[in-house]
């Protein structure tokens, strides 16, 4: 990723009124992917504006799924069922998206053709057995390179047969990528995990009646089937409002409310943190959408102190932004068993030790996460951050800036067009001394 644009903030400035934050990314890739299998048109309003969820756009496209924007903006797909999903004429690109990339691996592993699935640098670098393996159980002929184990990959679909599949680790992607290739298989699939992990593809699947059954919180069981098309205001997305949530803690004066956020209860674990740190937080519930809840976030400024962090899969994405709350704490944080932040879109646990300690805060690297002595609410001036081509670090270090005094600059800012494009824009409107 070429990193040309740089963000500069000035700090200080209390953050208020009300925010709406894009659909949710993991929602968004889902509903395209979803519509994409249905038979019938699907109209998908507020999904994601990143470049993330236009790479799962533009892949389902090169299978041959029409898909166009109404006068509303909203996104239609014109679905014709997996039957007609036609094979790529050349590679299909996944960008920086991991998500793109293990859905598409196991959504095509049961379609009749060859696709092969590109990434950027950092998608090439990052572990892609633990989807082969699994599909290759169900009968599927994928290969990787570098010892099977990264992009480019290379999918040869065919029939599958369901299985029962063990997994090593917990990821939402895995399961999703086996729940894609269940849908196309002769008989029964099984999914057991070694921690629960998010939950959107059963709870979107089950609501457009696909045979995904949910048998306990780490089980998973699949049938041959298909959703029906739909129609769904894609809700905002909690890890975007993550940042939101951190800033206007941290920041003295400060109140926000974050309007229309996914309240999927694995993907709000974060608030349970940041309230142990000593956070004030409302949620205020509205109407479910597409098999999940909806809520309202109101946060006023706090004092936080130190605690530990054990990670669960669905936190793993608002660790960047908690480890900044844990930078402006009192006291000791530890964020633990989260060694999984080592394959992110960056190595986050190296890139949060180097700008963290820009913050102040003493931060030492463990195995499996990072251990933070926070400077208090009280800070030094501005400083330069570097966003190491990994979204969710820029838009960390850009809270950490609001959080400081003074002129502070985020370098390499694009990278943040990966979820959020409108992030520095939406600071503006409510108060951050963003240019
Ligand atoms: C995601 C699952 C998580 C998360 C990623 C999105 C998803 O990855 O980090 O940003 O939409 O299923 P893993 O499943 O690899 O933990």
């Amino acid at each position: 990723m070429n990193a040309t644009r740089t963000l500069s903030v000035h700090g200080g400035s209390p953050l208020s009124g009300t925010v709406r934050v894009p659909g949710c990314k993991g929602v968004s890739h889902r509903a395209l992917v979803a519509a994409a299998m249905a038979a019938g048109e699907s109209a998908l309003a507020n999904l994601a504006t990143g470049n993330d969820v236009a790479r799962t756009r533009a892949a389902i496209e090169a299978l041959g799924v029409s898909t166009r924007e109404a006068v509303d903006g909203s996104v239609m797909v014109d679905g014709r069922g997996v039957d007609a999903w036609r094979e790529p004429v050349t590679a299909v690109d996944c960008g920086n998206s991991g998500t793109t990339m293990r859905f598409l691996a196991g959504a095509c592993a049961g379609r009749p053709f060859r696709t092969v699935l590109t990434g950027d640098a950092s998608l090439s670098s990052r572990p892609m057995a633990r989807v082969l393996d699994p599909l290759r159980a169900m009968g599927a002929d994928v290969s990787g390179s570098d010892g099977n184990n990264r992009a480019p990959l290379v999918i040869r679909g065919g029939s599958l047969h369901g299985t029962r599949h063990e997994l090593s680790i917990a990821s939402a992607q895995v399961k999703t990528a086996l729940v894609l290739a269940a849908l196309q298989a002769e008989g029964v699939t099984e999914i057991v995990e070694p921690a629960p992990s998010r939950d959107h593809t059963e709870r979107l699947f089950r609501f457009l009646g696909a045979p995904v059954e949910v048998v306990d919180a780490v089980t998973t069981r699949i049938s041959r089937g298909a959703p029906t098309p739909f129609t769904l205001e894609i809700p905002g997305d909690p890890s975007s409002a993550a940042f939101f949530v951190v800033a206007a803690t941290l920041v003295p004066g400060s109140q926000l409310v974050i309007e229309d956020v996914l309240a999927n209860p694995g993907r709000l674990a974060y608030l349970d943190v940041l309230r142990e740190m000593g956070a004030t937080i409302e949620v205020t519930p509205r109407p479910d959408r597409g098999g999940e809840p909806v809520a309202d976030l109101a946060v006023t400024h706090a004092l936080l102190r130190g605690t530990t962090i054990r990670s669960q899969e669905a936190i793993v994405d608002e660790l960047p932004v908690l480890a900044v709350a844990a930078a402006f704490a009192t006291g000791v944080t530890e964020i633990r068993d989260a060694a999984e932040l080592r394959v992110k879109e960056s190595n986050r646990i190296a890139t949060l030790v180097a700008e963290l300690s820009h913050l102040g805060a003493v931060v030492e690297e463990l195995d499996d996460g990072l251990r933070i002595t926070g400077r208090g609410a009280d800070a030094p001036g501005g400083v330069g951050f570097e966003a190491h081509g990994d979204h969710r670090i820029a838009m960390a270090a850009a809270v950490g800036a609001l959080a400081l005094p003074g002129g502070s600059s985020i370098e390499g800012w694009d990278a943040v067009d990966v979820s959020y494009p409108e992030f520095a824009a939406h600071l503006a409107i409510i108060g951050g001394g963003v240019g």
